[in-house]
């Protein structure tokens, strides 16, 4: 029976042998991306070269890539949806296009030597056109000439068969979806492959990139379509292995394991109420992806904003799930253990941040216990009052405090009301919640729906400042100063890099005159491809912890900086108009933060 590390082997041995290079997959936190908190699909990190940037190990690409996906977080539990997945994938950056594509995902569904499913069990879905871009009867010919018969071909619309972009900007075109057919009956005289009966499994999309969806909402065609596919691992072994859900597969039985180890209850016994199923699957999904997320090499710590602040969800969340589960104190080191120990081959970094990941959690299902009594010491205090009422009606205002104040979960006090005989009133509190979320909702909706960055001329503008500014830095403050990270907006960049104390008034002024210099010298920016370890020897700076491929491209700003980068970059720094700093911070310990803008 093929395993999740077999499946991610077979699959890039069958593209390597096909002319692809195997790149490694990127961080689960994208750089320069101003629209999203993580890496959403495994073409998320490739973005610029399917714009056309040339990528410095080819046309021809193949990796695995980590991907979270918070957008239905709420579904996470039932069989289906995960929060953290492994996505397979193939590119061709204007290379081969539909022909060469599907031909190669048929064969590696359907050869003995690979996954071996029946050709008979597969159907396919292509793009059923619209009034801008025509039905695909170039994919519907090349799978008849496969020999995928025309009843098993499904002509769909748009809100099926076209992928992309991520967000608001970005790549895009139809696709063509392939499922197989697990021999249930239909469920309806409707039932087709999309249809969430069970009957059809989604295996792999392979994307026919065409198009560049801009800030205006208009498409412009890609100079070079492209080729982008996604196969996620864990949904494919399951069907393979003929298991009813990913969580009877080895990427979690060994977490649900340790859960029935520290519980004593057993996950999927006969007789269970389908609410403990659940706890265990909410559990298991939450610590793979917390794990993730702690063990990746940008460092996401739990925090009341952005990624840190989902992970932060992700945590307590599995915490109250323990507490429904019956478990008391602390537990999440266990499963995050299973977790380093299923991936730690594939994914280095896990092993490598072990301590890290274990603390991290501890101290965060700490915090959340703490949270939890306080919670509950001010409930106490409410409670006199509360009983008095003859209603016996908790007010939803009130419940709503302690969420908001004090992130006690409305689960949390509607079980301690009903303790005391008392309900909340439910309404009311989801009237406050929905209020508050109006209110917060305009600056983090974007980020939470997942979205690519506008790869327009201003992120490009700042990506070249972000070079000036981490040059200037080392040359004021000293060598010591590295990136700890980035990211760009439309409207302004943020740029973190270790340094001990604040930077002084003259400093900050250095910086900008230093910066300013070099704009002002127009100079010119250009790109080389080299090995990695020619472009360090060269005097490159490359990112300590950064993952690079052997192959890299080197961008050298006149003789001011050189340092390892996918682009985009602008050709002269002249373009840049006049850089200052608007802010500068702590960010964590040991790394300063700066915002700054380019007028
Ligand atoms: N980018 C495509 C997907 O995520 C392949 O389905």
């Amino acid at each position: 029976m093929i395993t999740i590390h077999e499946l991610r082997r077979k699959y890039i041995e069958f593209f390597k042998a096909r002319g692809h290079a195997e790149i490694s997959g990127k961080s689960l936190i994208p750089e320069n991306d101003p629209t999203v908190l993580f890496t959403t699909a495994g073409m998320h990190p490739l973005v610029p070269y399917l714009l056309g940037e040339p990528h410095p190990a080819g046309k021809r690409l193949t990796d695995y890539q980590k991907c979270i996906r918070t957008g239905d977080i709420d579904s996470v539990g039932d069989p289906s949806h995960l929060t953290f997945f492994e996505m397979l994938g193939n590119w061709s950056l204007g290379d081969y296009f539909k022909k060469e594509a599907l031909t190669w995902s048929f064969e590696f569904l359907t050869s003995p030597e690979y996954l071996g499913i029946p050709a008979e069990n597969i159907s396919v879905t292509v793009f059923a056109g619209d009034e801008s871009v025509p039905r695909d009867e170039e994919s519907a010919s090349i799978w008849r000439s496969l020999g995928i018969p025309e009843e098993r071909i499904y002509y769909l619309p748009r809100e099926d068969n076209w992928w992309g972009p991520a967000g608001t900007t970005g790549p895009c075109g139809p696709d063509s979806e392939m499922f197989v057919d697990t021999g249930k009956p239909a469920c309806g005289p409707d039932c087709r492959p999309g249809c969430h009966c069970g009957k059809y499994f989604e295996v792999w999309n392979d994307v026919f990139m065409q198009y560049n969806k801009k800030a205006d909402g208009t498409y412009e065609p890609l100079a070079h379509p492209c080729v982008d596919t996604g196969m996620g691992i864990e949904r494919t072994v399951a069907m393979l292995q003929g298991k009813k859900s990913v969580y009877e597969t080895e990427a979690f039985t060994p977490i649900l394991a340790v859960l029935e180890s520290i519980t004593g209850k057993r996950y999927g016994a006969e007789g269970n109420d389908p609410e403990i199923d659940r706890s265990f699957r909410i559990i298991a999904d939450h610590v793979r992806a917390s794990t993730f997320i702690l063990g990746d090499p940008k460092a996401v710590t739990p925090s009341n904003v952005g990624a840190g602040y989902v992970l932060r969800r992700l945590i307590r969340r599995a915490v109250r799930h323990g507490r429904k589960l019956g478990i008391d104190g602390l537990f999440l080191a266990r499963p995050a253990q299973a977790v380093i120990d299923i991936y730690g081959e594939p994914y280095p970094e896990l092993v490598e941040n072990q301590a890290r990941i274990l603390e991290e959690l501890e101290r965060e299902e700490r915090k959340f216990l703490e949270t939890l009594q306080k919670g509950e010491h001010e409930f106490e205090k409410m409670l006199p009052n509360l009983l008095r009422n003859a209603s016996h009606v908790m007010p939803g205002r009130l419940a709503f405090k302690l969420y908001d104040t004090y992130g006690f979960p409305i689960e949390l006090t509607e079980e301690l009301a009903h303790e005391h005989q008392l309900t909340v009133d439910r309404a009311g509190f989801d009237e406050a919640f929905r209020k508050h979320q109006e209110l917060s909702r305009a600056g983090s909706e974007q980020v939470f729906k997942g979205g690519l960055a506008d790869h327009s001329e201003i992120v490009t503008r700042y990506h070249t400042a972000t070079h000036l500014l981490h040059k200037a830095l080392r040359m004021v403050l000293g060598e010591h100063v590295a990136q700890k990270g980035s990211n760009i907006t439309a409207e302004r960049m943020r740029f973190d890099f270790s340094h001990p104390a604040p930077l002084t008034r003259e400093e900050i002024e250095q910086v900008e005159a230093i910066v300013n210099q070099q704009i002002a010298r127009d100079l010119p920016v250009s790109m080389e491809i080299m090995p990695l370890e020619d472009a360090k020897a060269s005097g490159a700076i490359a990112l300590f912890g950064e993952k690079y491929e052997p192959i890299v491209k080197v961008y050298t700003i006149g003789d001011f900086s050189k340092e390892v980068c996918g682009g985009p970059h602008v050709t002269h720094t002249g373009e840049l108009g006049t850089f200052k700093i608007i802010k500068e911070q702590s960010s964590s310990a040991g790394v300063r933060r700066i915002y700054a803008v380019l007028n």
